[in-house]
């Protein structure tokens, strides 16, 4: 069947550096469907070849290696342009008579790609339905929903119900590009497609968990979204959370949409919500030195760029294994890393003259290198007993030459041909924003605690470190263990 992906924020910074790299790559690799096209609206009046021109150089820049002129050739024969206004639902008539002017006779599924600003999803959805072109007589209609969904769980609610009254919820895909990448995907595969770890994956070997992410670029040019949003909005509603879920979640019966996101929904249901003085205690904020004139931030802001949560999960699993989730701008190194710290072995069996070893930990790199590290003890070659770290390190992508793919192909593709099982439901949105508005109102109260400052090019205040040791822990803190 003819597919059209129909991308609306077409002259928008996504379009260019993720959505149109990814679909060339999946040309070239003779992953898209046949005929399928590709639509950008927005409201410059580009015609059909300035937007090709424009989109070849930055694809040629983005796609890198990948990029050749005989691909983008046959690639940009499929990628039009039609000026449109999201306010006007006669632009929206235009675009129909359009999409129907290049799609073959018959049916041709469409997926419409929302990468405008976030105020403009729910018009957007509302003007679709207007004029028919949410209509699925003759082909399926899908959405796929930027984040972020949302800035709250009251604006999250009102979101899902405006998009409800167009969409059923099977045609709507909330994007998590986190989702798409390759090693939280094999996260799945690790933890369900390996007898080994399952048995050892609970409270009574783990003593805790650890999901960083850190980023080394600072705020620069995004003062105007990012200082009303601040770093739990921005990263951890989605992307940690994410993280969050599939570690923690049940075995699905199958890898289906429905089911894998019911586990994952259960981890957010099993969250134990914080009262009290468990705000101080357990929430760390802090905001990097400099943030103040970075241009755009307005005088005396209170925005964080760096967070600690730590969270129990209250089920049979996990019940009382801290999960310390943490994220900052301006820290030492890009890396995203998932930390299964196990526990002491319960009795050492090499006598009181060897020192308190490291107990084995994993650690899961997400990027930017993507691969697992296994710390475990053996003996120093010598003649007495002696016990050191050693490392077992394991790259996903050894032995494949074709190397990772961005998240952007996959969750395009998948989008296309239906499968929502990594895209976020309604409820998981809404679960998320629930844990996430409770912290915010505190760190916007008299209560909240301080606003730590750190220093650039650091893993964050100079105080997390202490309190992470008053609980008798160590942050996990090395730049990319996997080069
Ligand atoms: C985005 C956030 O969703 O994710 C950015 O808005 C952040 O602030 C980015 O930098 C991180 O994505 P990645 O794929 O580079 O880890």
């Amino acid at each position: 069947m003819a597919h059209t992906i129909v991308i609306f924020g077409a002259s928008g910074d996504l379009t260019s550096r993720k959505l149109i790299p990814a679909l060339y790559s999946l040309h070239k690799k003779k992953r898209l469907p046949e005929n399928t096209n590709i639509v950008g609206v927005s409201r410059s009046t580009f015609d059909h070849k300035h937007w090709r021109d424009s989109l070849k150089k930055t694809t040629s820049e983005f796609a890198g290696s990948l990029f050749d002129e005989t691909t983008w050739a046959s690639f940009a024969e499929r990628v039009f342009y039609q000026p449109g206004d999201i306010q006007q639902v006669n632009d929206f008539c235009e675009l129909g008579k359009f999409l129907t002017s290049i799609e073959p006779e018959g049916k041709a599924g469409r997926v419409y790609y929302l990468s405008t600003m976030p105020q403009l999803y729910a018009t957007a959805v509302e003007q679709l339905g207007a004029s028919g072109l949410a209509d699925d007589t003759h082909g399926e209609r899908r959405v796929i929903i930027e984040k972020p969904f949302g800035t709250d769980l009251a604006s999250a609610q009102e979101l899902n119900h405006r998009v409800h009254k167009v969409f059923r919820e099977d045609q709507i895909y909330r994007i998590d590009h986190y989702l798409g990448k390759e090693t939280v995907q094999n996260l799945f595969a690790m933890r369900f497609a390996n007898s080994i770890f399952e048995p050892l994956w609970n409270r009574n070997y783990i003593d805790h968990v650890q999901i960083t992410v850190a980023e080394e670029v600072v705020i620069g040019s995004r003062a105007g979204y990012y200082d009303t949003s601040g770093i739990l909005r921005d990263m951890f509603q989605n992307h940690i959370f994410q993280l969050l879920m599939i570690t923690a979640m049940e075995p699905p019966p199958r890898f289906d949409s429905t089911l894998v996101r019911d586990e994952k929904v259960k981890v957010l249901h099993s969250v134990r919500p914080m009262m009290g003085g468990d705000f101080a205690a357990q929430t760390v904020r802090g905001q990097y030195e400099g943030y103040l004139k970075e241009p755009g931030v307005p005088a005396g802001s209170e925005t964080e760029t760096f967070a600690i949560l730590k969270l129990y999960i209250d089920n049979w699993r996990w019940r009382n294994v801290p999960f310390y989730l943490r994220s900052g701008k301006a820290m030492s190194c890009r890396t995203s890393q998932i930390v299964i710290q196990f526990k002491q072995p319960p009795h050492l069996v090499f006598g009181t003259k060897l020192r308190q070893f490291d107990a084995n930990r994993l650690v899961i790199q997400v990027q930017p290198a993507e691969g697992i590290q296994m710390h475990i003890q053996s003996k120093v070659p010598d003649t007495d007993m002696k016990t050191r770290t050693s490392t077992l390190d394991f790259r996903f992508s050894k032995g494949d030459a074709g190397g990772m793919p961005d998240g952007y192909q996959r969750l395009l593709l998948d989008a296309m041909n239906g499968d929502a099982s990594l895209f976020a439901r309604s409820d998981e949105v809404e679960l998320s924003w629930g844990i996430i508005d409770p912290i915010l109102a505190k760190w916007r109260s008299p209560a909240a605690p301080p606003l730590l400052q750190y220093p650039t090019g650091l893993w964050g205040p100079e105080q997390s470190f202490d309190w992470m040791r008053k609980q008798k822990r160590e942050w996990f803190d090395v730049c990319p263990i996997i080069e």
